[in-house]
């Protein structure tokens, strides 16, 4: 137990100390089995992907309608949403090694390799939800482009949910972005609250919610 707890605060120190594309495409590679049960351990009590799901079911009108869950990982936005009646989740994330194990939730008809520093690989306009849990984080993807990114490819009304680790939401450019999309009348800011992140480590997280009302 000892050992296994060493090993598991150690992928969680090095998550929080990436600083690179490719500190995060080794670390999650190392990581993707055991990520699921090291984040359910009650020292972690990793609750931001339910209450992210939470989140989008209670603000969308159409919950049986097309979701994008970006930054998507082992799939632990996805299962939530399906519980919740969700049918039809795309998802997309950069290692390959954390969509393996998204595939095999079942819960996904579409999942890509992508990278949420450039320009989504998507059409616009077309999810009404759009989710990412957990990857805002520490020297893992910035407000710019994806935000924006998230904006084009919603419908008009569609909503974004994003969860912001609390200590980067000002400071890593996160608020004003938001601002900035509202003050450009691209979206409207439906909530932005704070909500537990990791409920054993006691941290927490901005919950945005957007509704989107122009076109990028
Ligand atoms: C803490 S996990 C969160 C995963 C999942 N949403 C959850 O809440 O369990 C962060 C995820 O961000 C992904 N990630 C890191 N950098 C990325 C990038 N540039 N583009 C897309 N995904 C990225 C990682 O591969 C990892 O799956």
């Amino acid at each position: 137990m000892a050992t296994q707890t060493v090993t598991e605060n150690a992928l969680l120190a090095r998550a929080r100390a990436s600083h690179s594309k490719e500190d995060c495409q080794t670390l999650y590679a190392e990581w993707a089995d055991t990520y699921n049960s090291d984040l359910a351990d009650a020292s972690q009590d990793y609750v931001a992907p339910f209450l992210a799901a939470e989140t989008a079911l209670e603000h969308t009108t159409n919950v049986k309608g097309l979701i994008l869950d970006a930054g998507c990982g082992t799939g632990l936005v996805g299962e939530a949403l399906a519980r919740g009646g969700a049918v039809t989740i795309d998802g997309l994330d950069l290692s390959p090694a954390m969509l393996r194990v998204a595939r095999n939730t079942g819960v996904y008809r579409d999942l890509d390799i992508g990278d949420l520093t450039q320009p989504i690989e998507k059409p616009d306009e077309v999810y009404d939800i759009v989710t990412c849990a957990g990857t805002f984080t520490h020297g893992h993807v910035g407000p710019v482009p994806a935000l924006r990114e998230f904006v084009r490819v919603t419908k008009t009304h569609g909503i974004i949910v994003a969860t912001i680790l609390e200590d980067i939401w000002v400071s890593g450019g996160f608020k004003a972005e938001v601002e900035l999309l509202e003050a450009e009348r691209l979206v409207k800011v439906v909530n932005v609250e704070l909500k537990d992140y990791r409920r054993g480590a006691g941290d927490k997280a901005t919950f945005v919610v957007l509704e989107k009302v122009g076109s990028v």
